[in-house]
């Protein structure tokens, strides 16, 4: 009689564990083919960055840490009374590259060194890291770019080459960047995202969107979202997947991936209505060479695949992705 019930309860455990097993597998399997990521993820555990502590036995460990200092407090060397240039808006790197660029879905550096140089469809060209920093300087921050040669350039792509070292060349672990959320299937609403951010994100971002200053006025206790000071229309931000995907894993401070403050449907309403508030304008004419590499998300025409600015803003986005792929079969066919 024990031995059957203890043989019950094994039957049991092995029974659960597959259940969650292929739980797991198919929730995974199910977000990549909703969004349609088409990068390859290595492992199932998350990307941690290298131990600070091993850092010493880096030749250029004195350059790797001003690197990493200036990703933290970038507006105290670059910002509008910076120590070094007066080229940005006041905004840290770190406030959207979380903990340094260490955090997994934090929009972390883990796969720039693995990755770069590389073609990118925005400029058209193969993309050095320095190029890719400017690009974020330039938009990002609403500044000026860097020398690639200065000191502080090279600092950064030192620091960013330390977080990536050990892994191979085209390697992407799990956890880099962004997230891709699976789509809405109808419009991000603006105005369900304004009671997002009333109740969820106001307290900090200030109801005028523009965040608060610290007490010496050079950075910010909390960046902000819109207005002056923010990020402009040519930032990556400013599409919607990514802030979406960007605040899913990581907002309200103190949000992870593994645990999640806000619904997918909130974060993409509160996208919606944060991206539809003012903010600095970029002159992007030179963008996108090729109109059919824009991603679904970029919201400024001209397009070839004949959806609305307005759906490239707000979705739907599905009805765009299969048009797309119908396109692209039909041009290979
Ligand atoms: C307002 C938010 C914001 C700020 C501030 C910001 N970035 Fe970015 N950065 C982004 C977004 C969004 C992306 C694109 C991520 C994606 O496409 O998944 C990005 C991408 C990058 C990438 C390429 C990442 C990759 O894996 O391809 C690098 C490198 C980078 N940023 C460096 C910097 C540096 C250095 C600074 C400070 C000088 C900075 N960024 C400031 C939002 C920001
Ligand atoms: C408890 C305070 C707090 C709340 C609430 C909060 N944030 Fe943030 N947010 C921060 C801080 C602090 C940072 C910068 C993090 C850093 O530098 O380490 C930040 C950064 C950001 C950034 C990237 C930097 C920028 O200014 O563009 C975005 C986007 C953002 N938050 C969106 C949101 C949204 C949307 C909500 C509501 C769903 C929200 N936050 C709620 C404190 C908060």
């Amino acid at each position: 009689m024990r031995s059957l019930k203890i043989f019950l309860l094994i039957v049991l455990g092995v029974a659960m564990a597959i259940v969650l097993l292929f739980n797991r597998q198919f929730n995974s399997k199910n977000i990549e083919e909703k969004s349609g990521r088409t990068e390859t993820i290595t492992s199932n555990t998350l990307w941690q960055a290298p131990v600070e502590s091993l850092l010493h036995k880096e030749p250029n460990a004195e350059e790797i840490l001003y690197g990493k200092e200036l990703i933290k407090n970038t507006s105290l060397y670059l910002g509008k009374k910076g120590s070094v240039k007066a080229i940005s808006n006041g905004m840290n790197c770190q406030n959207c590259h979380l903990e340094a660029g260490t955090k997994a879905w934090g929009n972390n550096y883990a796969a720039v060194y693995s990755t770069y140089p590389k073609f990118r469809e925005r400029s058209g060209a193969i993309e050095t890291i320095s190029k890719r920093v400017n690009d974020c300087i330039e938009r990002s921050l609403n500044g000026e770019a860097l020398d690639t040669n200065s000191k502080e350039m090279l600092a950064i792509i030192s620091y960013i080459k330390w977080l990536g070292s050990g892994l191979k060349k085209g390697e992407k672990p799990n956890g880099s960047g962004i997230i891709e959320l699976p789509f809405l299937d109808r419009e991000a609403s603006p105005k369900k995202g304004k009671i997002v951010y009333e109740s969820k994100c106001q307290s900090c971002h200030q109801p005028n969107g523009e965040g608060i200053l610290n007490s010496d006025q050079k950075s910010y206790t909390f960046p902000p979202l819109w207005g002056a000071h923010s990020y402009n229309s040519g930032a990556g931000l400013y599409r919607l997947s990514r802030f979406a995907g960007y605040v899913k894993a990581n907002m309200p401070l103190g949000a992870s991936y593994s645990a999640p403050l806000l619904t997918d449907e909130e974060a993409w309403d509160v996208a919606a209505f944060v991206n539809t508030q003012k903010r600095p304008s970029k002159n992007i004419n030179k963008d996108w060479p090729n109109l059919a590499g824009k991603p679904i998300d970029h919201p400024f025409g001209p397009f070839t695949d004949g959806f609305s600015e307005k759906q490239h803003k707000l979705g739907p986005f599905e009805p765009i992705k299969i048009k797309r792929a119908e396109m692209k079969k039909n041009k290979t066919t």
